[in-house]
């Protein structure tokens, strides 16, 4: 009588590993020389960006040319008084504020906190932020108190012949 064999069933899940045989907990190890190269690679990486990041927004801003605007003549604000003006585009407002007889200085209106419009203080001797009480100097738009981080943006002046022009800003 011919013996018949069974016929086992092929696993077609596990088929292959026997044709590709891979050590999967050797293909998964990482050592510690190739993390440590991944975490490099990463932060070059960042640092590059950072870097590149900085050097473009400095050739940006020396790029940047303001226009040369004229605000007032010097006569038509009287000592201890401000006027509004927009400076360096239309809708950027900004105060022209004479202190004494020969001071005069000029600060954006938007506060360094969250950008609400100040209110010079004329008595106070600041500029007053109303959305979370935040004070300036107006002597050198410096933070007095509230939550601005920093002064606020100052516009620089020029004289020439009575009249007072606005030529930059310092951020
Ligand atoms: S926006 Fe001026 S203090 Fe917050």
């Amino acid at each position: 009588m011919d013996e018949v064999k069974a016929i086992q069933p092929i696993d077609e899940k596990t088929k292959w590993r026997e044709d590709f045989p891979v050590d999967e907990v050797k293909e998964h190890y990482v050592e510690r020389r190739e993390f440590t190269k991944f975490l490099l690679l990463i932060s070059g990486s960042f640092v590059v960006g950072q870097a590149y990041i900085g050097v473009r927004n400095f050739f940006r801003k020396s790029a940047q040319q303001l226009p040369i605007k004229k605000i007032a003549s010097i006569d038509s604000i009287k000592v201890n008084s401000f006027i509004s003006f927009e400076y360096p585009a239309k809708g950027d407002s900004c105060f022209l504020i004479r202190l004494t007889e020969t001071k005069f200085v000029a600060y954006s209106n938007k506060c360094t906190h969250l950008m609400c419009p100040v209110i010079p203080q004329m008595d106070k001797m600041q500029l007053y932020c109303p959305c979370h009480a935040g004070y300036f100097d107006m002597n050198n738009g410096n933070p007095l108190a509230g939550p601005p981080p920093r002064a606020l943006a100052r516009v620089k002046l020029k004289f020439l012949q009575g009249e007072i022009y606005a030529e930059g800003m310092v951020v």
